[in-house]
């Protein structure tokens, strides 16, 4: 699937209103790494990272826009986030399953991560873990 992921730094310009509304929520932090998805030049998902001096990049937050669910972005964009992880020199993907929305249980969310290649974390039960095909130490261990 043809996706552009574009880093969003300083300000979110011009984010579809669906999308900055739930953005906005998310506060920055020198920690969070924030992607806007493009397809053709359609916004259509948001993508956020925490960057942790560990062995997991932590996906903070996974956020289709509406329109445009149910048609493999979700699952794409799991694929894309082992990139930036692998990238980064991280060999996992952490994060924790919560809908953002009604839609979608918990439970669902949880099948839809096993689906795709997470597994539960042996010592910390709350947090989902997928190992990524590790590139060369580069971790941001300072940031
Ligand atoms: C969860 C989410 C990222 C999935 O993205 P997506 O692009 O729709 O996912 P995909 O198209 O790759 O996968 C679709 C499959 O997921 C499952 N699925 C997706 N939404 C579903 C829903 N509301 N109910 C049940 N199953 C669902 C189905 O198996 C579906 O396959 P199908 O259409 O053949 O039935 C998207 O629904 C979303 O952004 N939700 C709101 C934000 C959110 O809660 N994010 C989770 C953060 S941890």
């Amino acid at each position: 699937m043809d996706l552009r992921l574009e880093e969003m730094r300083d300000e979110r310009p011009g984010l579809s209103a669906e999308l900055q509304s739930r953005a906005f929520r998310t506060p920055w932090t020198d920690k969070r790494v924030q992607y806007v998805v493009y397809k053709g030049g359609n916004q259509v998902a948001i993508l956020f990272f925490d960057l942790c001096v560990c062995d997991g990049l932590v996906l903070y937050e996974l956020f289709v826009a509406k329109e445009y669910r149910r048609r493999g972005i979700g699952t794409a964009l799991i694929r894309e986030a082992e990139v930036v992880a692998s990238s980064r020199g991280y060999s996992q993907l952490v994060l924790r399953p919560r809908p953002l929305e009604d839609g979608l249980s918990c439970e669902q969310l949880v099948r839809w991560y096993r689906a795709r290649g997470f597994t539960p974390s042996v010592d910390r039960p709350d947090l989902l873990r997928k190992e990524v095909h590790c590139a060369p130490p580069s971790k941001d261990s300072e940031i």
